[in-house]
């Protein structure tokens, strides 16, 4: 949410700033600026809306300087107007300040500073940031550092914060608590973003910032401090991303693309995970075999599609290791007095690595003594960073704000700690462990041949796009699917969509069928469970009362009562929901463009969400 950028180089500092900016648009898209670091008075350029209506007020007068710092909002205090957009600046122009996060005590210090004198201009919980830095400044002789190391002991809440003085316009200022900042180091340049994407281009050398350091960045040099003023030695890290895979390349959409990375996000998130004697290698579990037999519980915590790899996990783990799962929303989980004790194991899933709720989680769970294994996709960020252990997965950046390869490797993800768990626990013999092995090995052949094969489901889905209300049915391990299938509609199509246990329909949501609604059946593997008979039986229902059906259904199943039937290929009845769920992805993404809407950002949300 909200994404910052700061920038102090040889370059016109608008460049790196608006590239920056376009690379975070996916955390927020409300309003968009810019504060340049012109000596003796900043420019500034903020608008409402996307950053291409910043982009279209910047004409040939854009000042040529070298530093500066840029924001792109997610609103949370005051709408999205032009006045409310970062930066934020003082009633003498020269500081600026931008934010992402809230500051839990603006409305006491806005009370406080008006009464000294300040005037504020917008609604924002942020603009109280800029007023008080500016005081502080003064006391502090000019030193912006020394502001903001006084700012964060009266601030707070969850923020990054980046400033930048008119007085000394090539000194950057920043500060994180609860929320993202990373610093890239470049050659004579020096950067800092809320993700390493926005600099991606520039440099691979990152260093990642604790809670409450301050950073001071000029074109050559990096000083960290906490917020005591004592130096701090920065942790610097390679990033392994490259700056292509923060581009459409050729792709209409991002989401598109991600969705065709898939295969490879899958088959990277597999590379090295079984050793020649057939033990599955998970060394960043980081517990012994001793440990893992003493297991009594695992409590898995995730928000949003990062829950539904969260409820595969349950299926998975349960039937290989034996081992109970609970599965719980992150937000849920802190306020409800969870029963924590050594012998519980929690999983937090999380793409971005930064979700507040989830962070939050961790957080409860930590200090009531359990162990927390982090599954994330973002290298440094928060949530593994404070969790005891981490299984990166190796989806790449994931732009598009509605997440697909993402999650398809957080599945890859929990099947391999479920291997790994009934392996040292001895639920399941070598053997059965290197089968199920070889067949996630294949799943990114798979997932390519239903790629080869979506065109007609595109041309599908496009019949559907009048329609204001879809239902997702699943039983067993295809459920999680059936409530992904409807978030993805959900958040891009904006259509009514709900998914259901396949058994849960008779006991209410039956009564939302009428002529003509779309349902989307999730047919089980039919080769290890009888459950495709009862599915069989709820497609029956359905289209007695006028559902129009279409199923998801491996090949060779026999389906009855579907008006379409979209073919997947065989895999064990646990693997197949990182198969069942990709042509969903793509009827989402399809109903989004016919429907005219912006798929990579979809109205109201956005990727990172960093405030509870
Ligand atoms: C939906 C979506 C969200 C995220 C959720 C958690 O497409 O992307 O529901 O899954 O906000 O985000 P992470 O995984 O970053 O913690």
């Amino acid at each position: 949410m909200c994404g910052i950028v700061g920038y102090s180089g040889p370059q016109s500092a608008a460049t790196p700033l608006i590239e920056g900016l376009r690379r975070l648009e996916y955390r927020g898209y409300d309003s968009a600026g810019i504060a340049l670091g012109v000596s003796g008075k900043l420019f500034v350029a903020k608008k409402a809306g996307k950053l291409a209506n910043l982009e279209n007020a910047l004409d040939s007068s854009l000042p040529i300087v070298h530093s500066g710092i840029g924001h792109t909002r997610w609103a949370t205090h005051g709408g999205p107007t032009d006045r409310n957009a970062h930066p934020h600046v003082d009633n003498d122009g020269k500081l600026a300040v931008i934010h992402n996060g809230i500051i839990e005590n603006y409305s006491e210090l806005r009370t406080k500073l008006e009464i000294r004198g300040h005037v504020f201009t917008s609604e924002t919980d942020t603009e109280s940031v800029a007023h008080l830095l500016s005081d502080l400044r003064k006391e502090h002789k000019g030193d912006l550092a020394a502001a903001m190391r006084d700012a964060v002991n009266v601030l707070r809440g969850s923020f990054t914060l980046v400033a930048i003085h008119a007085d000394n316009p090539d000194v950057v200022v920043g500060v994180r608590r609860n929320s993202p900042l990373v610093v890239g180091l470049g050659n004579g340049e020096n950067f800092m973003a809320s993700d390493v994407a926005a600099f991606i281009e520039y440099t691979k050398r990152a260093i990642e910032l604790g809670q409450d350091e301050i950073v001071t960045i000029t074109p050559t040099s990096v000083v960290i401090t906490d917020s005591d003023g004592k130096l701090v030695t920065p942790k610097e890290y390679e990033i392994s991303w490259d700056a292509a895979a923060a581009q459409k390349g050729g792709f209409t959409h991002f989401m598109l693309k991600e969705i065709f990375e898939q295969p490879k996000a899958v088959a990277d998130t597999l590379i090295g995970r079984l050793s020649d004697n057939g033990q599955i290698v998970l060394d960043e579990l980081r517990m012994t075999a001793e440990e893992i037999r003493s297991l009594k519980k695992i409590t898995v915590i995730a928000c949003g599609t990062a829950y539904h790899a969260g409820m595969v996990a349950k299926y998975a783990i349960e039937k290989w290791a034996k081992i109970p799962v609970e599965v719980e929303i992150a937000s849920e989980y802190r306020y409800r007095d969870p029963i924590i004790d050594p012998g519980t194991l929690v999983i937090a899933i999380s793409q971005s690595g930064e979700t507040m709720d989830t962070l939050m989680a961790v957080r409860h769970a930590k200090a009531a003594g359990a162990r927390v294994l982090a599954i994330c996709n973002t290298n440094s960020s928060t949530i593994p960073r404070e969790s005891d252990a981490v299984l990166y997965t190796h989806a790449g950046p994931e732009i598009a704000v509605a997440s697909t390869k993402a999650l398809l490797t957080q599945m890859i993800a929990v099947y391999l700690i479920g291997l790994h768990l009934a392996q040292a626990n001895g639920q399941l013999s070598d053997d059965q462990v290197q089968h199920l092995y070889r067949e996630l090995l294949e799943l990114p052949g798979k997932i390519e041949q239903i790629l080869e094969t979506v065109e007609p489901l595109r041309e599908l889905t496009r019949s559907f796009s009048e329609n204001n209300i879809v239902l997702f049915l699943g039983r067993n391990i295809g459920y999680p699917v059936a409530l992904e299938g409807a978030l993805k509609l959900k958040e891009l199509a904006y259509i009514h969509a709900e998914g259901f246990a396949g058994g849960e329909l008779k006991h209410g949501p039956i009564a939302l069928i009428d002529n003509g609604t779309p349902v989307i059946a999730i047919l089980p593997a039919g080769h290890e469970h009888a459950l495709d008979e009862k599915m069989l039986s709820n497609i029956q229902e359905v289209k007695a009362r006028g559902a129009r059906v279409i199923v998801i259904a491996e090949e060779g199943a026999h389906v009855e009562g579907a008006e379409h039937i979209i073919r997947i290929p065989i895999v064990p009845a646990l693997l197949q929901p990182v198969l069942a769920t990709v042509p969903l992805q793509v009827f989402a993404y399809e109903m989004a463009v016919a429907r005219g809407n912006d798929v990579d950002q979809p109205r109201n949300l956005a990727k990172s969400v960093t405030v509870e």
